[in-house]
């Protein structure tokens, strides 16, 4: 998907005979993750959560499972975002089950606010496309950037949760957002 104004290219990662993209993936997964989120759990919380999420078995069963697409940078070909989308079980809300969930939308800190978000996201919404069920993700609630992302996309708040952490340590909310898994642009 060649795109000039950003500098990348989004593919789905590679795991063959020449290119493993599994351990970098993991890295920029967790560093990306560690950017954003390690200033609000504690630092055990932290990594425990870490090293519970990014091995390179569970990356492996990311790309298995779910859809995956990769922000390469065009010069350096290195992985500088990537977003997810799988299974959907929110207990929260009891008719999330058949339906499918964001689970991870990431760009590498020095290359946010440059349209690659957007278009990871965008590129994963027209890729999934089912229109009798829904997206669902969950988003921290001050997380005010991603939040007004995922509305500009259509998803609109229908629900709470609470982020838990293996200490059982008090957190922030999740908002839980979902739109159709229809066309960002419908054709007329
Ligand atoms: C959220 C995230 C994926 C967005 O990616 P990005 O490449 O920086 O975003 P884009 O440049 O594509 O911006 C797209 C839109 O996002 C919104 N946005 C992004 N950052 C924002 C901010 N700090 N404040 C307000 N709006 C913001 C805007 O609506 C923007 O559209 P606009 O440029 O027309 O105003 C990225 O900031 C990120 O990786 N954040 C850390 C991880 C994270 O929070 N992931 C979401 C977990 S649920």
């Amino acid at each position: 998907m060649p795109d000039n104004r950003d500098g990348v290219n989004l593919r789905a990662p590679r795991v063959d005979r020449r290119t493993n993209d599994i351990p970098e993936l993991r890295e920029l997964a967790e560093r990306t993750f560690r950017v954003a989120f390690g200033d609000s759990v504690s630092e055990s919380d932290l990594e425990a959560q870490c090293a519970r999420t990014f091995t390179d078995e569970t990356v492996a069963s990311w790309i298995d499972q779910d859809l995956i697409l990769v922000a390469e940078h065009r010069e350096s070909f290195k992985l500088v975002g990537f977003g997810q989308i799988g299974w959907c079980d929110y207990p929260e809300i009891a008719e999330s089950q058949g339906n499918r969930a964001l689970h991870r939308l990431y760009v590498e800190s020095h290359f946010q606010n440059q349209g690659i978000g957007q278009r990871l996201l965008d590129a994963l919404i027209s890729t999934d496309v089912d229109a009798t069920t829904w997206l669902y993700l969950d988003v921290w609630e001050k997380n005010a950037g991603a939040i007004a992302l995922y509305r500009s996309r259509g998803f609109r708040v229908v629900g709470r949760k609470r982020f838990v952490v293996d200490s059982g340590a008090p957190t922030d909310d999740d908002l839980i957002m979902r739109r159709l898994r229809a066309p960002l642009y419908p054709i007329s």
